[in-house]
């Protein structure tokens, strides 16, 4: 008879390697996994891997019936918009991940602008939706105000700019041209932003440690936007800029959120990740993202002490009420490996030589194993989590591990230092 329950994993990045990972720490899960591209992490504690593409419904669907796989984490956004989500839901496979009509709230910012407007959720900044660069580029010369400027669909975190950080108003003009399909256009919000990730099995929400990001490429957050260059969290679980009562607006916009859409008839099973910018007015959202972070999934599942298998369960049959979920009252700081060049032009084929044995955690990302070596690819290639009782001791335990790699790599130095911890509750207390 078999014992074992058969748990698929979607993607190939640092995220889904410590989702593997998560799951890997119940002895009776056997995990599969479809990736684009072998990750070694995830290939060494699955039972049977597939490398094909993700965002292919039917390829996904053939596997997991082949398989007799029961559940499926779907890691990145893009299967999840293509209807992976709806295909295997089809052949009874239980997935964490909504479904594509569901995971609009990602991939079509303009439905997730107009659903918090529909059901008067708060936290929405004025906003305006465009069909052409035409009527967008009218609409700003109207205005001297600043402006946040995001393509409506998916682009990998790249696609949005700032005025008065990234583009000048005349720039800003142009810029709208450039984009494809609707264009959506928010006030510029200012303060300091956090990430919340929750569980949502449909109807239930269960809160993870908060986290904060780091998209810029560089130092002192500058240089270009990536796909987060390293997070950290607190023994708290909370950040000294977040207060209580910004923690419960955050969290209670999340949970309007998910009720208005099963009262839209479309359901949301999986995780729900809201960006905020805490501003003087309390958190608005920047955006909410039908998955969990990467890198954010690395600190929060390196902390969690239930068993995520059981929580898979819960979560795709409507019984988190009941769960049991937990996560170590300690800190954690993430700090990715990226290659030269990341992210305009990353060197890719640079061979990496770890350092030596260390405390950290090590996630794979976009990287393959060629021999002794590790081989670089053309995104974020892995990350070292450090956890400590402080701040300091996490960081130093991630930075010792990132910086002892030989090869052409570069990762950020102040990701999770108490310099740049020091600096946002500063700049939250100037604007408040
Ligand atoms: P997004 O892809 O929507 O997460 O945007 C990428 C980054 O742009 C966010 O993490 C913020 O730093 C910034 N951003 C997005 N929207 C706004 C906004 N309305 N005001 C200020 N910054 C924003
Ligand atoms: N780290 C931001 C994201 O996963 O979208």
């Amino acid at each position: 008879m078999n014992t074992h329950t058969n748990i698929l994993v979607v993607g190939s990045g640092g995220r889904e390697h410590a989702i593997a990972k998560a799951l890997s720490k119940n002895p009776q899960t056997r995990i599969f996994a479809v990736m684009n591209r072998m990750n070694p992490g995830i290939a060494e504690l699955a039972y049977k891997v597939l490398i094909a593409s993700e965002t292919d419904p039917e390829v996904v669907k053939k596997f997991c019936i082949e398989h007799q796989i029961q559940f499926a984490c779907i890691g990145p956004e893009a299967p999840l918009e293509t209807g992976v989500v709806d295909a295997l839901t089809a052949a009874g496979v239980k997935c964490v991940g909504p479904a594509k009509m569901a995971a609009r709230i990602e991939t079509d910012k303009s439905f997730c602008r107009n659903l918090m407007k529909k059901y008067n959720i708060p936290g929405l900044p004025e906003y305006h939706i465009f069909h052409s660069g035409t009527d967008a580029e009218a609409f700003l010369k109207t205005t001297t105000k600043e402006y946040a400027i995001k393509p409506s669909g998916l682009t990998g975190g790249k696609g949005v700019r700032i005025m008065g950080e990234h583009l000048t108003h005349e720039e800003a003009c142009r810029y709208v041209h450039e984009l494809k399909g609707n264009v959506v256009i928010e006030e510029r919000l200012i303060g300091e932003e956090f990430t919340l990730q929750a569980f949502v099995d449909g109807t239930h929400l269960v809160p993870m440690p908060l986290v904060q990001d780091h998209k810029r490429a560089f130092e002192g957050d500058v240089g270009p936007n990536t796909g987060g260059m390293g997070s950290y969290t607190l023994p708290d679980h909370r950040f000294p800029f977040v207060t209580e009562e910004d923690y419960n607006s955050a969290f209670a916009i999340m949970k309007q959120t998910i009720a208005s859409l099963a009262a839209e008839g479309t359901p949301y099973v999986g995780i729900l990740y809201g960006q905020f910018m805490n501003t003087a007015q309390g958190p608005m959202v920047i955006e909410f993202n039908a998955r969990f972070g990467d890198p954010e999934a690395m600190n929060v599942l390196s902390l969690l002490t239930s068993d995520f298998s059981t929580l898979v369960q819960a979560i795709t049959t409507g019984t988190l009420d009941k769960a049991e979920v937990s996560f170590a009252k300690k800190a954690t700081v993430c700090k990715y490996l990226v290659p030269e060049g990341y992210p305009d032009n990353p060197v890719s084929g640079g061979k990496l030589i770890p350092g030596p044995d260390n405390k950290a955690l090590c996630y794979y990302a976009s990287v393959v194993r060629e021999g002794e070596f590790l081989v670089t690819q053309s995104s974020r290639t892995m990350a070292y989590v450090g956890i400590g009782d402080t701040l300091e001791e996490a960081e130093r335990i991630a930075e010792e591990a990132a910086s002892a790699v030989q090869g052409p790599v570069r990762h950020r130095s102040d990701i999770g230092t108490r310099e740049v911890l020091e600096k946002r509750i500063s700049h939250m207390k100037e604007i408040r």
